[in-house]
């Protein structure tokens, strides 16, 4: 199959056109990036029959479908996903209070907020982030009120936290290629409790102020994490009633 074929989905022909518009990015230029993705996901968001195609989309697509997820703390849709050309668009949905929890991730992406509003922290860290690192080696550098329609781009090495607040803060992500396994997160509020999972590489329920753990790609996680993971069917509609009713897709007919 050809990149031609395989970006181009005859059942969202307004996504295959936009995105075969898009200019290249080059992600470890984050500057370059922001430049193109903050007016890219301003256009996508300001969009709604595109909105409403991908969203409505992900859930016939069988490579999309299985990576839209229900986590510990908020929910994902994918949206897109052009490996030959390194990026991934998904929505990022709280789903209930977050702790702050200072973290880097697996890739650099640029994020949109559609909905709702959050405290955007950066830090400075003393020593190399990761299993090592306390409470006390974390020092916020920075705190930034993230508001619906601010965009931002980040690198993977930066180490941030976006503690959303209520159901139904959403973003909009589009991110470049992974170019690590693992990526570390340091609980600095405890979550109700000692860690839940005795798997360094499992976001747990519940955990102490101080846990760590890695966030791992979907490859490295167990079948059973997967399964656990995997959205339901019931809460895609649920997110697509959402969406509709706070008028971030079109609505239509059907569902
Ligand atoms: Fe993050």
């Amino acid at each position: 199959m050809t990149t031609d074929q395989q970006s181009a989905r005859p059942d969202r022909p307004i996504a295959t056109e936009f995105f075969r518009n898009i200019p290249d990015l080059d992600w470890e230029d984050i500057t370059g990036v922001h430049r193109v993705a903050a007016p890219v996901l301003a256009q996508i968001a300001g969009n709604r029959e595109l909105m409403r195609e991908l969203v409505l989309g992900a859930r016939q697509d069988e490579q999309l479908w299985p990576k839209c997820e229900e986590g510990v703390v908020e929910d994902k849709i994918v949206l897109w996903d052009d490996p030959d050309r390194g990026y991934r668009l998904r929505l990022r949905m709280s789903t209930g209070h977050q702790e702050e929890m200072p973290h880097q991730h697996r890739f650099s992406f640029s994020n949109l907020v559609l909905r709702g509003t959050y405290l955007h922290r950066n830090y400075q860290v003393d020593g190399t982030f990761g299993e090592g690192t306390t409470v006390e080696d974390v020092h916020t550098l920075c705190v930034h009120e993230d508001i619906a329609g601010h965009c931002f781009t980040i690198h993977h090495d930066a180490v941030h936290s976006t503690p959303l607040p209520t159901l139904g803060t959403i973003n909009l992500v589009l991110r470049g290629p992974a170019v690590k396994d693992v990526a570390p997160v340091l609980f600095v509020e405890g979550r109700g409790g000692k860690a839940s999972s005795g798997s360094r590489f499992e976001e747990p329920e519940t955990a102490e102020r101080g846990h760590v753990f890695y966030r791992v790609g979907e490859k490295d996680e167990s079948q059973e994490r997967r399964s656990e993971r995997r959205m339901s069917e019931a809460g895609y509609q649920d997110w697509v009633r959402r969406l509709e009713d706070w008028d971030l897709i079109g609505k239509g007919e059907t569902r």
